[in-house]
C-alpha cells in the first residue's frame, strides 16, 4: 500500500507543478489512543500508537522564495501561493495552516528556509476520523523541512513544534499526545507517555490472535475545538482550587494525584460539573498506568476492563462522547469476542478503538455494522491498518 500511496504523491505532484524531476517523498503517520484521553493536558499518561496509514509528501525546493503548497485530497481548492517569511495565519488557510504554521514555528526558533518548496500532500487517513491527519501533516512537514534544511531538531522536538503550529497558529490548544505518537511511533509498539515530564517508554503490543479494530462513526463533527478548549478550562478551574486545599498545594496538575487523594479533597471544588471533569482526568490517569502495567502481565481482558470503564469515564463525567460512539461501544462490549472498546481521541465524534479476537472479528463488523445502521441511520466503517512505525523518507 505503501508503494501505491508514493506512486499516488507523485502524481498528485506532477499534476500541478508538471514532472517530479528532483522531487522527495516523505510520510508521517496517524495515530489511534489505546488509553489515556484527555490526560495530556493535565501532566497525565497517555497510550497511544502511530498508524500504518498517514499522510505524505512530494517536496522538491525553489530556487526563489516563494512556496506553494497544494492536497490531493482537496483538489478543488488548488494550489496556494505564499511567500518565506510570511506567515502570518490567515482566515482563508484552511488545511494549509498547519504545514504554514510548521513553518512558522521554526522560523519563530531562528531557523530560516533559504528557498522555497513546491509540496503536494496526498494521505490515506479518512478525513475527520479523529485518528490526527492534523498532526500527521505537522509532523511530516516538520519532518522534510529538517531533511532539506538541515535543522538540528530531535523528533520529539518535532513534536513540540507541530503542538506549537497547533496550539499557537492553528487556534486548537491540543495537548501533546497526537504529533508526540506521529513523531516517535514504533511499528508494532504503543508508546506509555509520560505528558508531565515527556518520559516514554515503547510497549511491544503482543496481540497474538487478537486485533485492534477502529470503527468511524462518520459523523461530520462540528465546534470540537471550542467544545475541547472548554474541557481544558474546567480542567484549570479543578486544579486551581484542589491547590488552595494545604495539602495538596504543592501539586502542578491533575495528573499528580491518586484517586484515593482525588476522593478525599474533590468537595473543594465547588462546582459539581467541574468536579466531575476532574475526577475524569484523575481516574483516567491511574487507569492508564494501570493499564500498561496488566499488559505487560499479559493480562489482556483486564486491560479491556479498562478500556471499557475509560469509554464510561469519557461519557459520563467528561462528556465528551456522543451517541454515535455510545452505540458503536455499547455494541462492541455485547459480543463477547470483543475485550475492550472505547472512543479514542477528543471525542464528540471519530472513532472507537476495540480488542477482538480474530476469530470474532467477522461477527463484530457484521453485528455492530448493522446495530450502528438501524440505531443512527447511516453506515460505520471498520479499519484495520495495523501499527506503523515514525516518520520516514519513502524510497
Ligand atoms: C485530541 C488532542 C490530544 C488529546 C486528545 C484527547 O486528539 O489533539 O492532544 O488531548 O484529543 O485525549
Amino acid at each position: 500500500m505503501a508503494v501505491d500511496m508514493v506512486q499516488k504523491t507523485l502524481e498528485c505532484f506532477e499534476k500541478v507543478y508538471g514532472d517530479s524531476k528532483g522531487a522527495k517523498v516523505y510520510f508521517a503517520p496517524g495515530r489511534v489512543n489505546l488509553i489515556g484521553e484527555h490526560t495530556d493536558y493535565n501532566g497525565g499518561h497517555v497510550f497511544p500508537c502511530a498508524l500504518s496509514i498517514g499522510t505524505y509528501a512530494a517536496v522538491r525546493p525553489r530556487k526563489d522564495g516563494k512556496l506553494f503548497l497544494y492536497s490531493g485530497n482537496i483538489p478543488d481548492k488548488g494550489v496556494t501561493e505564499s511567500r518565506l517569511g510570511d506567515f502570518r495565519p490567515l482566515k482563508e488557510d484552511s488545511w494549509t495552516g498547519y504545514p504554514k504554521g510548521v513553518m512558522w514555528a521554526f522560523d519563530k526558533q531562528g531557523m530560516k528556509m533559504e528557498r522555497g518548496l513546491d509540496i503536494a500532500f496526498y494521505g490515506n487517513i479518512p478525513n475527520g476520523s479523529g485518528l490526527s491527519s492534523s498532526a500527521s501533516l505537522e509532523v511530516l512537514t516538520g519532518y522534510f523541512l529538517r531533511d532539506l534544511y538541515g535543522f538540528d531538531v530531535s523528533n520529539v522536538e518535532l513534536a513540540l513544534i507541530g503542538q506549537d503550529c497547533e496550539n499557537n497558529y492553528n487556534g486548537m490548544n491540543c495537548g501533546i499526545m497526537d504529533q508526540f505518537a506521529s513523531a516517535m511511533g514504533k511499528a508494532g509498539n504503543a508508546i506509555f507517555l509520560d505528558t508531565a515530564t515527556l518520559e516514554y517508554k515503547y510497549a511491544p503490543l503482543d496481540l497474538r490472535g487478537l486485533e485492534i479494530i477502529i470503527t468511524n462513526t462518520n459523523k461530520k463533527h462540528k465546534l470540537v475545538g471550542s467544545a475541547y478548549n472548554d474541557r481544558r478550562r474546567e480542567s484549570e478551574e479543578a486544579l486551581k482550587q484542589l491547590k488552595a486545599v494545604p495539602a495538596l498545594s504543592g501539586i502542578k496538575a491533575l495528573g499528580e494525584l491518586s484517586n484515593e487523594d482525588f476522593d478525599k479533597y474533590a468537595e473543594a471544588i465547588s462546582d459539581p460539573v467541574v468536579r466531575k471533569r476532574a475526577r475524569h482526568a484523575v481516574y483516567e490517569n491511574n487507569r492508564t498506568i494501570e493499564a500498561v502495567a496488566v499488559l505487560e502481565r499479559g493480562e489482556i481482558a483486564r486491560f479491556g476492563e479498562l478500556m471499557n470503564q475509560s469509554h464510561v469515564s469519557l461519557r459520563d463525567d467528561y462528556e465528551v462522547s456522543c451517541p454515535e460512539l455510545d452505540v458503536l461501544a455499547e455494541e462492541a462490549w455485547k459480543i463477547p469476542g470483543c475485550l475492550g472498546a472505547r472512543m479514542t481521541g477528543g471525542g464528540f465524534g471519530g472513532c472507537t478503538v476495540s480488542i477482538v479476537k480474530e476469530e470474532a472479528a467477522e461477527e463484530f463488523q457484521k453485528k455492530v455494522g448493522d446495530a450502528y445502521r438501524e440505531k443512527i441511520g447511516y453506515d460505520c466503517s471498520f479499519y484495520t491498518p495495523g501499527i506503523g512505525g515514525g516518520p520516514r523518507e519513502e524510497a
